[in-house]
């Protein structure tokens, strides 16, 4: 367990600055934040420490810029709406390794906010530079990380930094992710039932291996998929496969025995477009000149129904292309059936990225337990490695 800003004596916060890394990596469309979720979630935390009279400095990256500044990826926008959903002014740091960043910080009234410039306009950033984290931990009298999206990334606002600043406690966006995604993984009641999805096997064949012995059954759907129906011997028209990868599933099937649960059907088109003509069919009836998109109804159905039946549910991955619909049916009905099986008392977490898009586009983030702001973090942490920004904080 690592010490959270919870165990820090509310009273010594009152003037102090605390430098909170935050992942504020948000998408943005002409100069404007499209989606604010991640900002949303660090507001606990931030609120904690503004009503406790501390000082407060944010450091997010944004994108990944390759050489520099670059306007592209300035986190200007996100100081807008930060603004907006404090209703407060926030103040912007544009070169938070200057001796101007460090008195404006001294400068914050009690409960201001600051934000700094993005990290990853420095080179040392992404290097882990000690000396990169030196100049930021003069931003601040003690370290709070609620980036959970980052904490994947040994980078000097994540890691390095929480080795000088110190305290280095984590964040209550932090602590929830840690608790949800850990209780799933060492403590979870049984049926724990993992869903798989995407594209490709090759990203997720260590989450598969992780959860193979943890879980009761891992159902599996997406193009990914094909790949285990072409080492069954089956037709898979011009689905996506990868060849290089079907003797390693046939492999994981071997090992898997019952436990891997493959779609008995699927929806195929001609090609990926909104009108283009569907049919669903049994996976033995792929047609030459076709490939899968999705699951089909059948499937949905037996998918839901185990998902519905579990205590703990760990959902990765679209089951097709949800972007194009009507190839999203199959994504949205693992959305419903998890917003049911949480509605039965079961514990339902979304591993970030593509899954946590599709279950706010079904309406129903606030109908699971718990829907992670972390794509890649997530997916590490539920493959049972170490997150670097997790480690370097102070044990609890
Ligand atoms: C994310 O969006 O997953 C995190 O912010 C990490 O971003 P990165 O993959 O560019 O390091």
């Amino acid at each position: 367990m690592k010490r959270s800003l919870r165990s820090l004596d509310q009273g010594s916060l009152e003037g102090r600055r605390a430098l909170v890394r935050v992942d504020f990596n948000v998408p943005l469309k002409d100069g404007k934040v499209t989606d604010d979720t991640r900002i949303r979630a660090a507001l606990p935390t931030i609120e904690y420490l503004r009503d406790r009279g501390a000082r407060l400095v944010l450091l997010s990256h944004l994108g990944r810029p390759k050489n520099g500044p670059d306007p592209k990826f300035s986190l200007q926008p996100v100081v807008r709406a930060l603004e907006k959903l404090l209703g407060a002014p926030v103040t912007f740091l544009p070169d938070p390794t200057s001796n101007e960043a460090v008195t404006a910080t001294r400068r914050l009234p009690r409960g201001g906010v600051a934000v700094a410039e993005n990290t990853r306009f420095y080179p040392g950033e992404e290097k882990n530079d000690p000396m990169l984290a030196q100049q930021l931990a003069a931003l601040g009298d003690l370290y709070v990380n609620d980036a959970f999206g980052s904490a994947h990334r040994a980078h000097a606002s994540t890691e390095a930094i929480a080795r000088i600043l110190k305290p280095a406690v984590s964040g209550f966006l932090m602590e929830r992710e840690l608790r949800y995604l850990g209780e799933a993984l060492h403590d979870p009641k049984r049926p724990f039932v993992a869903v798989l999805g995407g594209a490709k096997i090759s990203g997720k064949i260590d989450l598969i291996e992780a959860l193979l012995p943890k879980v009761d059954a891992i159902l599996l759907g997406g193009a990914m998929a094909c790949t285990f129906f072409k080492a069954m011997g089956l037709e898979t028209g011009n689905s996506l496969v990868e060849p290089d990868r079907v003797d390693l599933a046939r492999n994981l099937m071997a090992t898997a025995g019952e436990k891997l649960v493959l779609p008995a059907g699927a929806v195929i088109a001609r090609e990926l477009a909104p009108n283009a003509e569907t049919r669903r069919v049994q996976r033995e009836e792929i047609l030459k000149g076709w490939a899968v998109y999705d699951i089909d109804p059948a499937t949905e159905r037996s998918f839901g129904s185990r998902i519905e039946a579990a205590g703990t549910v760990v959902w990765n991955g679209p089951m097709g292309v949800f972007e194009t619909p009507p190839f999203d049916h199959g994504t949205l009905a693992i959305a419903r059936s998890m917003a049911q099986a949480t509605g039965k008392g079961a514990t339902t977490v979304i591993g970030g990225g593509d899954s946590a898009a599709a279950v706010t586009q079904a309406g129903l983030a606030d109908r699971v337990t718990h829907v992670s702001t972390g794509g890649g973090a997530s997916l590490e942490f539920l493959e049972g490695k170490e997150l670097p920004g997790v480690a370097a904080l102070d044990d609890g």
